[in-house]
């Protein structure tokens, strides 16, 4: 060795992968690259069809486009205590499920899971996938293990029959495409008529409210029963509550007549 130089031990070099080895790195590898980019879950109506959307009339009312997943800023609902006013007025309790209809980036979900506790449940559902992987990830880094999160179309919450005893419909209603289908077929998913809680603001549907008189009409004419409504405070609107129908009481859809918009006509 030249002078000068200090001798190094060197690791002896790692024996190269046999054929077996190389092949099950390459498949951990194509495994983790899948996982991340793959949604925990793949997004599944959590029940079966009901009556098809082409059974019902449309509203004779402009449809609100879905423009966002939540309905204003969280920090403003919390200071509002939106959903303890919600849970109060509607009675939701300990061991109850709860189907959040509409449930976006889930700001009910992810507040009322821990409210019904681990034997309650909450059956979170949308029809727009890119907002439910969003609250699959929400759900998943909380951990909240009594949540469902389910995929449902404008005419059918697609829930499992009796499986619900309250279902909430927030700030979303001005943006049913087909709120008599979708409020038919609710029906069967709820246990003895269960309540349906309807917040929304006081305005027209195409400025993302429905009016007071609109929705009573609209939900009369699915069948269902007013059974208590509430100004909310805090400026987060209204709660209407209603009951559905008995199933031999449902209507046959061929007889609903739509409701007229009024408002939207006096506002024009
Ligand atoms: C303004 S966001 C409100 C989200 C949440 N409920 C909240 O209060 O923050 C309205 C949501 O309703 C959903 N939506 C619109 N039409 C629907 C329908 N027919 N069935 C279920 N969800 C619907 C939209 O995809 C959107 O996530």
């Amino acid at each position: 060795m030249p002078p000068g130089l200090a001798s190094v031990n060197l690791p002896a070099p790692a024996p190269a992968p046999d054929g077996l080895g190389r092949a099950m790195r390459l498949l951990l590898l194509a495994f983790l690259c899948l996982a991340s980019v793959a949604p925990a879950r793949a997004l599944e109506p959590l029940g079966p069809p009901g009556r098809p959307a082409s059974a019902y009339p449309p509203p004779d009312r402009p449809v609100a486009e879905i423009i966002s997943p939540r309905w204003m800023s969280d920090a403003d609902r919390d200071r509002a205590n939106e959903v303890g006013q919600v849970a109060r007025l509607l009675g939701i309790k300990p061991g109850e499920t709860v189907a959040d209809i509409g449930a976006g980036a889930g700001y009910y979900t992810l507040r009322l899971a821990p409210m019904v506790g681990p034997d309650g449940r909450v059956l979170a559902q949308d029809v727009t996938p890119a907002y439910l992987a969003e609250l699959q990830r929400a759900v998943a880094s909380r951990r909240l293990a009594n949540v469902s999160i389910g995929l449902g179309e404008a005419h059918d919450p697609r829930l499992p029959p009796g499986s619900v005893d309250v279902a909430i419909l927030i700030h979303m209603y001005h943006e049913i495409a087909q709120p008599f289908g979708l409020l038919d077929n609710l029906g069967p998913a709820l246990t003895g008529g269960g309540r349906v809680g309807i917040v929304d603001a006081d305005d027209i549907p195409s400025r993302h409210g429905t009016p007071p008189a609109l929705l009573r009409c609209e939900l009369a004419a699915a069948g269902y029963r007013e059974t208590g409504f509430h100004t909310l405070t805090g400026g987060s609107g209204y709660l209407a509550i209603f009951a559905a129908p008995a199933p031999d009481a449902r209507p046959d859809p061929a007889a609903i007549r739509p409701c007229r918009d009024e408002a939207t006509r006096a506002r024009r």
